[in-house]
């Protein structure tokens, strides 16, 4: 859904129908959710063109409209400040959502009391998802309300019956209205709700459609309120547009304590789930799973599905290891360069950065002295993942030269390694696991760069090769 409105109003009833109900509209950037009373081109707070949006001004506010109004419920009460020797420590109450993917992702576990969005194309597997993790919370024993806005009980059965039997614990609600929500929130006091999907919920005193900025500010904040008042865990699903945010304005993403993104290809049956913020926990894990004929299931060893089905003996396809917070990756980068028809030579990379490929290309072109600009060159990390680490470069680089040569390399061998512009090897960080993982996979021979030699073990029965620079590299073909 787009959020532009034409600032010129050239919809003549446009005017009119804000006139008649004297509905005041204020803009608000898509990007930040900075608030202005007329447009602008530029947003003032984080500079981006083109991002403010008109909507209809929320209500006027009344005592605890807003989220920054929460904390001084007491209007008369003055609080004091307070050195943090003087708060007590609560140890932060966790609980597992059954699934050891989705739980590391969130850095151990749901925190109690934290709103949690999920954001991802529509038909990834948002709902199926939060509906198998809530099943497997109400199978431990804790009361979950699922609330839809997007299906009916009948079709929300249907997927149930796919994933398997579904305790009673687990109740569920076709709502759209978040008056009603919040009242049955405050009445069954649940551990924890889900909110299918944020763009469907609907507040009656904000005179906007369901799906609007100004709706969607605040239906987060009435539930933000909840969950800290009433401590109830939330699950929101968001929608995602095609410029990759959650549709409605950043301030959604401010808003809440953890944002999750699930993608993946949808017509291959892997999906990741990959966590872009997180107050409780590093963003940078992701968790691996399969979308199967009975909901998905957890991938606990993503290397080993990364690279199955790579192709053996061919030019042009080399497996690198990448580091995805604390744990390993193995991948399989896949280049194929070949003459250009045409004097403008072609490159695509598809899962890395096309920038980066380019500058590799380059780099390869003036170190090693291969005329890369009278090849069109594709590069493609196997397996739809998306990675732009730079430890990926001397994988690219060598998958580049495997093809351009059209010499297979070994492929019981891992490499890795940053390119500097000189096509100097540069130093990457974790070598020990990237080698441990490497050799848990079976590979037998590792390419890294010397600098990352020191202190390194080699396991039993891999053989370490060091290189500086890309000549050395281009040796090994
Ligand atoms: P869904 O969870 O409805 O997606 P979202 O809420 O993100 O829009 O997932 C829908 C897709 O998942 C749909 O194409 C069917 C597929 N699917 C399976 O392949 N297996 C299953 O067991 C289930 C429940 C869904
Ligand atoms: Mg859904």
């Amino acid at each position: 859904m787009s959020y532009r409105i034409n600032r010129n109003c050239q919809n003549p009833g446009h005017e009119e129908k804000y006139m008649a109900k004297k509905i005041r509209t204020v803009f608000y950037c898509t990007s930040c959710g900075h608030e202005s009373a007329k447009w602008l081109g530029q947003c003032p707070a984080c500079r981006e063109w083109n991002t403010m949006v008109e909507a209809p001004a929320p209500a006027a506010k009344t005592a605890g409209a807003s989220v920054g109004a929460m904390s001084m419920s007491h209007p008369g009460a003055r609080r004091k400040p307070v050195p943090l020797s003087d708060v007590e420590e609560t140890g932060e109450e966790r609980f597992s959502t059954g699934f050891a993917e989705l739980d590391r992702v969130l850095g151990g576990g749901v925190v109690a009391g934290s709103m949690i969005l999920l954001g991802g194309d529509p038909g990834i597997g948002k709902s199926t998802i939060l509906l198998q993790a809530a099943g497997n919370m109400a199978a431990a024993g804790l009361d979950i309300l699922y609330i839809s806005g997007e299906e009916s009980l009948r079709q929300i059965k249907m997927r149930g019956r796919r994933i398997g039997e579904i305790s009673d614990r687990l109740r569920f609600l076709c709502e759209t209205d978040l008056d009603a929500i919040a009242q049955i929130l405050q009445e069954e006091k649940p551990k924890l709700a889900i909110i299918d999907s944020i763009q469907t919920m609907y507040c009656a005193q904000v005179q906007a459609s369901p799906g609007s900025i100004a709706q969607i500010r605040e239906a987060t904040g009435i539930l933000l309120r909840i969950a800290k008042e009433s401590g109830i865990t939330f699950f929101l699903v968001g929608h995602v547009t095609k410029e990759g945010s959650v549709a409605g304005p950043r301030v959604l993403e401010h808003m809440v304590d953890a944002v999750l993104y699930f993608e993946g290809d949808r017509y291959a049956s892997y999906r990741i789930l990959r966590s872009v913020k997180n107050r409780f926990g590093s963003t940078n894990e992701i968790g691996i799973f399969e979308m199967r004929g009975d909901g998905l299931a957890e991938v606990p060893n993503p290397s080993e599905f990364l690279l199955s089905g790579r192709p053996l003996n061919t030019g042009g396809s080399v497996v690198t290891c990448s580091m995805e917070g604390t744990r390993p990756l193995l991948l399989e980068v896949q280049a194929l360069v070949c003459r250009t028809g045409y004097g403008y030579p072609k490159r695509q990379s598809t899962g890395t950065d096309f920038n980066r490929v380019s500058l590799l290309m380059a780099v390869i072109e003036k170190r090693l002295g291969i005329p890369m600009s009278q090849f069109d060159a594709y590069i493609n990390l196997a397996g739809g993942i998306r990675q732009t680490e730079p430890a990926l470069d001397l994988g690219i680089v060598l998958a580049i030269l495997s093809s351009f040569k059209n010499t297979p390399v070994d492929d019981r061998m891992v490499v890795f390694g940053e390119v500097g512009l000189s096509g100097e090897v540069r130093a990457v960080s974790q070598v020990q696991m990237r080698v441990q993982e490497a050799s848990k996979m079976g590979f037998t021979s590792c390419v890294l760069p010397r600098s990352s030699m020191r202190r390194l073990e080699a396991p039993e029965g891999m053989k370490l090769i060091p290189v500086g620079t890309l000549a050395e590299l281009g040796n090994l073909l």
